[in-house]
């Protein structure tokens, strides 16, 4: 480990200081003690999780010249400060055995793309090839549970469920788990449509999506598959030592992310109770996807693949191996390992069909 890693917490140290070697030890100890940190110091704690108000209303029509169904999901909540909607779209593959495993994608890029029957050429969510490939691709707008801008927390669900007490805690809720505790809902109705299977269900996300979805997947053990594509700063990659986007510059553009407690650590990430590989170690033994592009120097690759190596000894109490390689790849050689991929591929930022075709295989190997 290099020395710009000397204040990385242990993640298999309790803070109590026992050393966890058991799986068992993990599941009881130190995984609720990380989720706790995390909740405290990165996310902010959702004031409720199922709502008892919430309901789920579809519509189907044939889609996909006969090769889909599409299902029209709206799943409604209400709090003290309104009522809420998240608009999930899926798409079920006409000619395979139901139920389906699900590939859902938690979107940032606007609802136009999230009609293939409009923009069959969207590389970010190649709704075809996942039907063609045997599963459910589903979307919803993260912007349904948090429109993406800095508002005081007056709209979306923070305006909906928290309370008006002033000032807002330093530990409230922010929009990263706005958007993740939405998977959650997504995944309560999943488990209630007897076409899917809830048990084999991946979720997605890009950049900002993507750290949202290692979020709702590290937390909502329903989960099965975590894709985390280019998620970078306070998403994948190690906030020590990382190179890019640090914690200040995120969080001074982006103040409505994380919570109040968050911004201490400005300039001061050697300070932070957790870094991001003990997140990704939240996702053993389930399956865990990290992708890099070749440029996405802001994302800090080298950074996100040194986070997963981090992860690895979390995922061998559960008797997976992971990547099972030290060295960081080249670009376009897929590292498919036991329960854990990694890939860099070359170019920009971005989410694109090579991306997903890599997601497809590796879910074709583990979570059929
Ligand atoms: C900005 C931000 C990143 C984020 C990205 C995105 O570049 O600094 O942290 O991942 O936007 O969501 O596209």
């Amino acid at each position: 480990m290099t020395s710009r890693l000397a204040t990385l917490p242990d993640a298999l140290v309790t803070l109590g200081g026992e050393r966890i070697t058991t799986s068992d030890q993990w599941v009881q100890t130190r995984r609720p003690e990380i989720v706790q940190l995390f909740l405290e110091s990165v996310y902010g704690k959702e004031p409720v999780q199922r709502p008892d108000s919430l309901t789920f209303s579809t519509e189907a029509k044939a889609a996909m010249k006969g090769a889909a169904t599409c299902k029209k999901v709206d799943i409604t909540f209400k709090g003290p400060g309104g009522v809420g909607t998240i608009h999930l779209l899926i798409y079920f593959p006409t000619q395979v055995l139901k139920p389906v495993p699900l590939f859902l994608l938690m979107d940032i890029r606007g609802s136009e793309k999230a009609d293939p029957e409009q923009n069959t050429s969207s590389e970010s969510w190649p709704a075809e090839i996942i039907v063609s490939k045997g599963y459910a691709a589903a979307i919803f707008q993260v912007s349904d549970l948090d429109p993406d801008n800095d508002d005081g927390f007056q709209n979306g669900v923070h305006g909906i469920f928290d309370s008006t007490a002033e000032p807002r805690p330093a530990n409230a809720w922010a929009t990263m788990s706005a958007w993740a505790w939405g998977a959650s809902r997504v995944m309560d109705y999943l488990e209630t449509d007897s076409d899917i299977d809830a048990k084999r269900v991946a979720v997605v996300g890009h950049s900002r999506g993507g750290k949202a979805a290692l979020w709702a997947g590290a937390a909502d053990e329903r989960f099965a598959m975590v894709v985390s594509n280019n998620s970078g700063c306070s998403g994948a990659a190690l906030a020590r030592g990382k190179i890019g986007e640090k914690l200040a510059n995120i969080n001074t553009r982006f103040p409505h992310w994380f919570n109040g407690n968050y911004k201490q650590y400005n300039d001061k990430e050697d300070e932070l109770p957790i870094d991001q590989h003990m997140l990704l170690g939240l996702v053993a033994p389930r399956l865990l996807y990290v992708t890099s592009a070749s440029e996405d120097s802001w994302a800090d690759p080298e950074s996100e693949f040194l986070s997963v190596m981090l992860a690895e000894p979390i995922f061998h109490l559960f008797e997976a191996q992971g990547l099972g390689v030290q060295q960081f790849p080249q670009p376009d050689s897929p590292l498919h390992g036991d329960k854990i991929g990694y890939h860099l591929r070359t170019g920009k930022h971005n989410l694109v069909s090579y991306d997903w075709e890599r997601f497809i295989e590796f879910a074709d190997r583990n979570m059929r």
